[in-house]
């Protein structure tokens, strides 16, 4: 690993051991909707997961839906680069299925698997966090041929959110890049079928009612805002590219 990534990987471990105690206030509550959001729709798309070994990479503190894929029946690896958020979910009381939990600090791009070890893979604002290319082709060293993949990742494409995101560097670590169409394409190359599924448009304006504290308005003007985004991005595609997130799911195919 040369100096410049052993720094990066440290920085990156360094950030998140640091948000694990980080009181966030009232962006905690905007941020359980949005994640809520998120972890139903890729749940939605990982399905059955009976018998499956599962990569849950870039997991942070998801102890919730650690939880549920045990519950469906999988075996969970949990893969995080910083210890105190391994350390912080593995706190949470898994009972009987703490046995098909194995937390693992390590570094997406370079993992302590054997080869063609996962069946499925699931991560939520991880990628772009990472060399895409480099993790992608780890991916398909440590998983079988087929493997299902589902990431949901922040874009870069709004110019609005960009201009948020300028305004908020300390929220986030200087090296990461939210996904632009050029990174879906690479992720693309290693699969069959890519599924995409935008979201988060009006939906963001529901923001500051959760800043002023009005909780349940928040949530309610977050689901309207979602149905609307849903209608907009589905009869206008130009629009996607205004959209925050974007869901992922594809089948792992090895380069010829
Ligand atoms: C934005 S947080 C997302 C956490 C969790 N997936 C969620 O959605 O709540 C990014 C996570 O990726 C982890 N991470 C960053 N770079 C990593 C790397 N190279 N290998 C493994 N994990 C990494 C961080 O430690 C952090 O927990």
């Amino acid at each position: 690993m040369n100096s410049n990534r052993e720094e990066r990987k440290s920085d990156e471990a360094a950030f998140w051991n640091a948000e694990v105690t980080h009181q966030k206030g009232f962006r905690r509550h905007f941020y359980t909707v949005v994640n809520d959001y998120l972890w139903n729709q890729m749940m939605r798309q990982v399905g059955d997961l009976r018998n499956r070994r599962v990569l849950f990479i870039g997991c942070g503190t998801s102890s919730v839906i650690t939880r549920e894929m045990a519950e469906r029946g999988a075996e969970v690896w949990c893969v995080d680069i910083s210890p105190d958020s391994i350390d912080q979910l593995m706190k949470h009381p898994f009972g009987a299925l703490r046995s098909r939990i194995h937390p693992v600090v390590a570094d997406a791009e370079d993992m302590p698997f054997e080869d063609g070890f996962f069946d499925v893979v699931l991560g939520k604002a991880i990628v772009h966090h990472l060399d895409i290319n480099r993790f992608i082709n780890e991916l398909e060293r440590v998983c079988v041929p087929g493997a299902l993949i589902v990431f949901s990742e922040p874009m870069g494409t709004n110019p609005f959110i960009n201009m948020f995101r300028w305004l908020t560097p300390k929220s986030r670590v200087p090296t990461e890049h939210p996904l632009m169409p050029a990174d879906v394409k690479d992720i693309q190359k290693h699969c069959g079928t890519l599924h995409r599924c935008y979201n988060f448009l009006f939906s963001i304006a529901s923001f500051p009612w959760f800043f002023m504290g009005f909780h349940r308005v928040g949530r309610l003007a977050f689901a309207i805002g979602c149905a609307l985004d849903r209608v907009v991005f589905a009869l206008c595609p130009p629009a996607r590219w205004l959209a925050w997130n974007i869901t992922l799911s594809a089948r792992l195919q090895k380069k010829g």
